[in-house]
């Protein structure tokens, strides 16, 4: 159905005339309602939001019986806060109007009588700026719909890469299980099964059984889409998780973690999931620049974690190839990588940024040169 411009008046020959010069200048692009009340309007009103019609547009005389204009566009303004609307009036008082201001967001009001031309040039501007203001809102919607599929996407790239690491992680308590089953069937077979040794093995099974229960666990809930509500937690837990899904990569690539405190933390709210994802990135792009340096070298991270005033600072300082001046600019650029085709997307900072940007924080390299990179990120308490 065609949006709809509504006209309140209680006097039925204004609203004649005004419905009239309306269709003459707006063609037949709006239905042009008319209703005697603001009452009745409000009721008509509803109908049209039940149907989800448009009403770009709500035109009211002030002096009424009853309900006043401007308390009746505040009303309108309530259920249908996208609206504009004018005030038609022969002597509003700079109160009534002050109300329609702040109360109904009020477009323009137009003193009675009024100018046919005036009036529906007033009108077609509304309408514009109403269908603008909607387009905006859908655009707005659309890229916060694709930044948060962005972040969902780069995420999943991640646990793909993570894979290969996390079935280590899980590798090494299934084989220590899997050793103490095989002790002690071979006990059990020569008859030499000790109560103590039983003992031992179930709470060495028990152990490492709840070990790759919460590997597990945390990849489940990073691979979720995370919830938007901000949490309070302690960013030193944040990192540690990190360590479940990318430790195992580092030990294997004989890359040294350090990992410091200097002070107690205060507790940071915001999006866990989020904030690990950026970790998890940061760690990553230390861990390919310490290899870019050579596969057989080894490295060092360097974490250190505390906090100021008003903020958690946590740095990472990594002993890789450092980053050439002229990439320094790009690097947060999305779709930037200087990795092999197939290795690195180039999201990984891009999304960080944002991320960090979101949490009012920001993220920043303090130092790079051949001896290494380092990255800080201050998040506000
Ligand atoms: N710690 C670091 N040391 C050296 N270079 C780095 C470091 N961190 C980032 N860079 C540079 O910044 C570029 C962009 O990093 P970013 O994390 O956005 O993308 P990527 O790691 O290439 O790909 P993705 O993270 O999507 O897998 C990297 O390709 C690399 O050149
Ligand atoms: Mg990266």
């Amino acid at each position: 159905m065609r949006p709809v411009i509504m006209c309140i008046d209680d006097e039925q020959f204004v609203l004649t005339t005004i419905k009239k010069q309306l269709k003459f200048h707006l063609k037949d692009e709006y239905i042009i309602e008319i209703s005697e009340s603001g009452t009745e309007a409000l009721e008509i009103l509803d109908g049209f939001i039940k149907q989800s019609i448009d009403v770009p547009v709500v035109i009211c005389d002030q002096i009424m019986p009853y309900l006043k204009g401007d308390d009746v566009l505040e009303k309108v303004h309530a259920v249908l806060p996208d609206t504009l609307t004018i005030l038609l009036t022969g002597q509003a008082s700079v109160d009534d109007l002050g109300n329609a201001v702040n109360k109904a967001k009020l477009y323009r009001y137009i003193s009675k009588p009024w100018e046919e031309m005036d009036l529906c040039l007033t009108v077609k501007e509304a309408v514009r700026s109403y269908d603008q203001q909607k387009k905006i809102k859908k655009i707005h919607q659309e890229l916060t719909e694709a930044h948060s599929q962005l972040v969902q996407t780069a995420k999943l790239a991640c646990i793909g890469e993570l894979a290969a690491g996390v079935a280590h992680e899980l590798n090494q308590p299934l084989m220590v299980i899997r050793t103490g089953v095989q002790l002690m069937m071979r006990s059990y077979k020569h008859n030499t099964l000790k109560l103590d040794q039983l003992e031992h093995q179930f709470d060495t099974i028990e152990k490492n059984t709840k070990r790759m229960m919460n590997i597990i666990n945390h990849l489940r809930t990073f691979s979720r889409q995370s919830e938007l509500q901000p949490i309070e937690m302690n960013i030193c837990d944040v990192i540690e998780n990190t360590f479940l899904m990318i430790g195992e990569q580092l030990r294997l690539r004989n890359i040294e973690v350090i990992r410091t405190v200097t002070n107690s933390l205060p507790k940071i709210k915001g999006n866990p999931t989020q904030l690990e994802q950026v970790f998890l990135n940061l760690l990553a792009n230390s861990r390919d620049a310490i290899e870019e340096k050579g596969k057989s070298i080894g490295g060092k991270i360097e974490i250190t974690i505390g906090s100021e005033d008003n903020f958690v600072e946590i740095l990472i300082k990594d002993s890789g190839v450092g980053i050439a001046s002229h990439h320094l600019e790009k690097i947060y650029d999305p779709f930037y990588t200087t990795k092999e085709v197939g290795k690195g997307t180039g999201l990984g900072l891009s999304i960080s940024f944002g991320i960090i940007k979101d949490h009012h924080g920001d993220i920043e390299v303090i130092q790079t040169d051949s001896s290494g990179t380092t990255f800080r990120v201050r998040l506000p308490v």
